[in-house]
C-alpha cells in the first residue's frame, strides 16, 4: 500500500479555492437587509422573483420562462414527474450523467441510448431510433458533457432541433458547464436554436458553488407551470434564503469576474491532464475538451476499468466506475477524469499513478 496522499479522480466537484466566500458574505448581508422578511418566509414555487428577473435578462427571455429550484438535478426529477409514466421512452446520450440515469429509472422510464461521438450524438443512430419510437424527451448535455467531455458541433445541433421539430419530442438540454469554455468558439445552445422544443437547464453549482443549491430552467411557460406544480408539491418553495443571496451576488455584478477567474483556474488543469496523459498513457484515447470539468478515456484494449479501479487503490488513487454512465451496459473500458478540484501537480501525479496501474493490469 502506498503512503502517498490520496488523489481522487472521482466526482465532478468544484475546487474549494474557487468559492467566492467574501462576496457571498457581503451578498448575504445585503439580501437579509433588503429582503429579510421575504426570504425567510414561504413563497412561490417558481423561486425568488428578483433572481428570476435577473436570470431572464441574462438569458434574454421573459420572466415566466424562468423557474429556479434547489439545484438543477432536482429539476430533472420534476421533469420526470411532469412527463414520465412508467414504461415511457426517453433517449439519452451514451454515456450520460449517472444521476440522471438513476432518476429516469426511479420513474420507470425506458432508456434508449444514442451513442455519443466526440462531436455529439450519432445522428444516424438517433434517426434509426426515432423510426422505432418517439421519446418523451431526449436528455442531452451538449456542452463539455458529463462524463465524456464531448461538445456537440453546430451541424449536429441544427440536426437535433430539426428532428425534435419533425418528430415532436422535447430536447432536455442540461448545460451546467456551458459558461466554462476555456478555448474555442461558443456554439448556440439548442434553446437558442429552437426555444419551442427545448427546455434549457443551468446551474450555479459549478459557477458559485453547489452549497446554495441554485439551479434553473428556461422554457415554455406552460411546461414551467407543470414543473412549478410538482415543485410546490415537493417542497412548497425552494430555498428563498439562498436564492436571495445568489441574487444579490449576481446583482452586484460579481458573476462575470467569477467566471473569468474559474476559467483561469481550470484551463491549466485541463491542459495538465492532457499533457500528462500524452506523456504517461500515450495509447489511451482521451477526449480533448475545450472547457468544463471532465475528460474521458478509452483504456487500452484488454484493460478493464473495474480492474484498474481495484488496482489503483494500491497507489492511493480513487477512480469512478465507468459502467455507471452507460444505461444499458457497456463502458467496460471507459474512465472519466474530473480534473477541476486537483492542482496541476496532483493531476500529473494522479495520471502517473494511473499509468502505473494500467501497466500492472496489463501484466
Ligand atoms: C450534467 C449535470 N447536470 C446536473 C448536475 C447537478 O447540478 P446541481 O448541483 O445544480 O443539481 C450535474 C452535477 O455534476 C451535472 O454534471
Amino acid at each position: 500500500m502506498s503512503d502517498k496522499p490520496v488523489i481522487n479522480f472521482t466526482r465532478g466537484v468544484p475546487a474549494t479555492e474557487s468559492f467566492p466566500v467574501e462576496q457571498m458574505k457581503a451578498a448575504s448581508q445585503v439580501a437579509l437587509d433588503k429582503y429579510g422578511t421575504t426570504i425567510l418566509q414561504y413563497g412561490k414555487s417558481y423561486g425568488f422573483v428578483p433572481l428570476r428577473e435577473w436570470l431572464a435578462e441574462w438569458q434574454g427571455v421573459a420572466v415566466d420562462q424562468v423557474l429556479t429550484a434547489n439545484g438543477s438535478l432536482q429539476i430533472v426529477e420534476f421533469l420526470c414527474f411532469h412527463f414520465i409514466q412508467p414504461g415511457d421512452v426517453v433517449f439519452t446520450e451514451v454515456p450520460t450523467y449517472d444521476r440522471t440515469i438513476t432518476l429516469l429509472r426511479r420513474h420507470g422510464a425506458e432508456i434508449v441510448g444514442i451513442p455519443l461521438e466526440p462531436d455529439g450524438p450519432n445522428i444516424e443512430a438517433l434517426e434509426a431510433a426515432l423510426e422505432q419510437q418517439v421519446p418523451k424527451f431526449f436528455y442531452i448535455i451538449p456542452d463539455f458533457q458529463n462524463p465524456s467531455g464531448a461538445t456537440c458541433s453546430l451541424e449536429k445541433r441544427q440536426k437535433l432541433v430539426e428532428l425534435a421539430d419533425k418528430y415532436g419530442f422535447w430536447l432536455l438540454e442540461d448545460a451546467p458547464y456551458r459558461p466554462l469554455r476555456y478555448q474555442g468558439e461558443e456554439q448556440p445552445s439548442l434553446y437558442q436554436l429552437n426555444p419551442n422544443q427545448t427546455l434549457h437547464m443551468l446551474s450555479f453549482s459549478k459557477l458559485i458553488g453547489p452549497g446554495p443549491r441554485v439551479g434553473m430552467i428556461f422554457g415554455e411557460a406552460d411546461v414551467l407551470q407543470g414543473v412549478a406544480k410538482v415543485a410546490e408539491n415537493t417542497y412548497i418553495t425552494p430555498s428563498l434564503l439562498s436564492h436571495g443571496i445568489v441574487y444579490e451576488y449576481c446583482n452586484a455584478g460579481n458573476l462575470p469576474g467569477q467566471i473569468a477567474s474559474l476559467k483561469e483556474l481550470y484551463a491549466p488543469r485541463l491542459q495538465a491532464c492532457l499533457d500528462a496523459l500524452d506523456k504517461y498513457l500515450p495509447d489511451a484515447e482521451p477526449t480533448r475538451p475545450q472547457g468544463g470539468f471532465f475528460l474521458s478515456l478509452t483504456l487500452p484494449e484488454g484493460v478493464a476499468t473495474v480492474d484498474v479501479i481495484k488496482q489503483a487503490k494500491n497507489y492511493n488513487l480513487n477512480l469512478a466506475d465507468g459502467g455507471a454512465f452507460f444505461p444499458n451496459g457497456g463502458g467496460e473500458n471507459f474512465l472519466r477524469l474530473p480534473y477541476c478540484a486537483l492542482s496541476p501537480a496532483e493531476i500529473e501525479d494522479g495520471v502517473q499513478r494511473l499509468a502505473q496501474t494500467v501497466a500492472d493490469v496489463r501484466g
